[in-house]
């Protein structure tokens, strides 16, 4: 395996909830992805990330960790964990853990303590507990609605989150220290990596002022933010780095990192840092030319200057899929069979949430009894949350749980027209969103390290250049658009649709080409 194997990797990001269930309890486990790694392998990624599996009350299905070392029964045991580990290494695929630093679970034995101890102790030092009396500390405001503060005695604990994850005091050396020995456990394991959750909200300013108005709205931290993105966050990952780097074979570093601007998500990718982040500029872009040219060149422009490379991605356990995003329905399906050439011709690393290669839309009318989100119950329900992006998926057969696990159970309930969607259907039909993943990702593998250059072309249109010989031409408009002069008498290698006539590409459609 070639050094900085990240740069250009394409990572699969298995969501362990719904992958694959092996024992039938209708919760996807650690051997039901193990089964399944020679799918992950045939399709062409790299590296598989995990969503967490660890020990967990699962209150915000499993970023409640009570327990770091170790697998969640439902999820299988600490064996399944390294036989997985073992066998994707055999098939040439790499692993990343997520690692959940910000908070743990209330249960953890940690924050057990910290009840049980009076205010002013070592325990209640490790996290953030506060006096208050009747009025919380200050008006900070949980990511999943409600204040962010919990009563116990004569304080309040911190929580950005839901009440059963408590945030870490982070300038607590005990804490520190913990972490870098769950990183050297896993990576004693063979791990290859970790995506880190919420990278940048770590450090806290220590004056705990009231958020001004501007700082309460959702969406990406803006600056001068009193718990989103401290420069003392940074030194966290110079710790983190020097770690991985003492490891041989080129252990990575992910940053889940929600910032304003780009050039502050570069700030954690120096030399010395965090390898990649996600890119959620490229994400969060409407299906425009503008707004998706803006935010590849922004990307590359931005992390170039620190050495790092841009990282793609379109959907994840947290967001709307973007089949549905991009409008739904036959559009939506169109829209994204184009971003997945878009995305995956692109320089640098790309990101697959498990499903979109099947295109997998959203499920939006799931019943509110089945929702397990917090998001859904403390938004009383205004906010359907995230189980729709989460629903298990369909493999093979024509009847519930289509080969999720060996029986009709899935945690979530799969639409009936899943059974079309499914893995066995899609296999071998020359036009399925499988077939076009499994095309893209081995064509991908010619195309190297080389960077890009931009094709004149019309406004609707996307089209650039890859090394000597490789052209991508994305036409997001509806109307079709004329083909650039280059690819004119070029080589059609892929098409995300039908209908290529003459010098125009359909609307919606992306095209590669092999030029002189
Ligand atoms: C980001 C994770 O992706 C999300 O699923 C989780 O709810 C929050 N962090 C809190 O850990």
């Amino acid at each position: 395996m070639p050094g900085e194997w990240w740069r250009s990797a394409v990572i699969y990001q298995v969501y362990v909830w719904s992958f694959a269930d092996s024992d039938g309890d209708g919760i996807g486990d650690l051997p039901g992805v193990r089964s399944r790694l020679p799918y992950l392998r045939d399709l062409g990624i790299d590296a598989v990330w995990l969503n967490p599996f660890y020990p967990s009350p699962q209150a915000d299905n499993g970023y409640d960790v009570a327990d770091y070392r170790d697998v969640d029964p439902r999820f299988g045991t600490l064996d399944d964990a390294a036989a997985l580990i073992r066998d994707a290494h055999d098939l040439g695929l790499r692993i990343i853990l997520d690692l959940v630093p910000n908070h743990t679970s209330d249960m953890h034995p940690w924050f057990v303590e910290a009840l049980a101890a009076p205010p002013g102790s070592r325990e209640r030092a490790r996290y953030l507990f506060r006096d208050g009396g009747d009025l919380p500390p200050n008006n900070w405001i949980s990511m999943f609605g409600g204040r962010a503060w919990t009563r116990v005695d004569s304080q309040w604990y911190l929580h950005l989150f839901a009440p059963e994850q408590p945030d870490l005091d982070w300038t607590n050396g005990e804490v520190r220290a913990e972490f870098e020995d769950i990183l050297r456990f896993w990576f004693d394991l063979g791990a290859d990596g970790f995506r880190i959750d919420v990278a940048h909200g770590l450090a806290k300013d220590p004056q705990m002022p009231d958020l001004g108005e501007r700082q309460i709205a959702t969406g990406p931290a803006p600056e001068g933010h009193p718990h989103w993105d401290l420069d003392e966050v940074h030194d966290v990952y110079r710790s983190w780095r020097a770690l991985a780097d003492s490891y041989p074979g080129d252990r990575v570093f992910v940053g889940e990192v929600w910032v304003q601007s780009l050039s502050r998500l570069a700030r954690y990718l120096h030399p010395d840092e965090l390898h990649t982040a996600f890119n959620f500029t490229f994400l969060l872009a409407p299906w425009s030319a503008g707004a998706l040219r803006a935010a590849i060149d922004d990307s590359i422009g931005y992390l170039s200057v620190v050495g790092a490379p841009a990282t793609w991605v379109l959907s994840n356990h947290d967001v709307v899929r973007h089949v549905t995003r991009y409008g739904g329905g036959a559009l939506g399906y169109r829209r994204a069979r184009a971003a997945a050439l878009l995305m995956l011709a692109l320089p640098g690393g790309a990101y697959v949430y498990q499903g979109e290669e099947l295109g997998l839309p959203e499920v939006t009318d799931l019943p509110d009894e089945v929702r397990r989100d917090p998001t859904f119950a403390r938004s009383g329900g205004a906010d359907p949350g995230r189980d729709g992006c989460r629903v298990p998926l369909p493999w093979s057969g024509t009847s519930p749980s289509y080969g999720f696990g060996p029986g009709a159970a899935s945690w979530l309930p799969q639409p009936a027209e899943w059974a079309r969607l499914s893995v066995e259907q899609q296999t071998g039909d020359p036009d399925s969103m499988l077939t076009l993943y499994r095309s893209a990702l081995r064509l991908r593998k010619e195309l190297g390290d080389d960077g890009m250059t931009w094709l004149a072309s019309g406004d609707d249109v996307l089209a650039f250049r890859r090394g000597p010989g490789f052209v991508c031409v994305v036409n997001v408009g509806d109307d079709p658009a004329v083909l650039p002069a280059e690819v004119r008498g070029g080589t059609l290698l892929l098409a995300s649709g039908p209908a290529l006539a003459g010098d125009t590409l359909p609307g919606a459609t992306a095209a590669w080409y092999a030029v002189e």
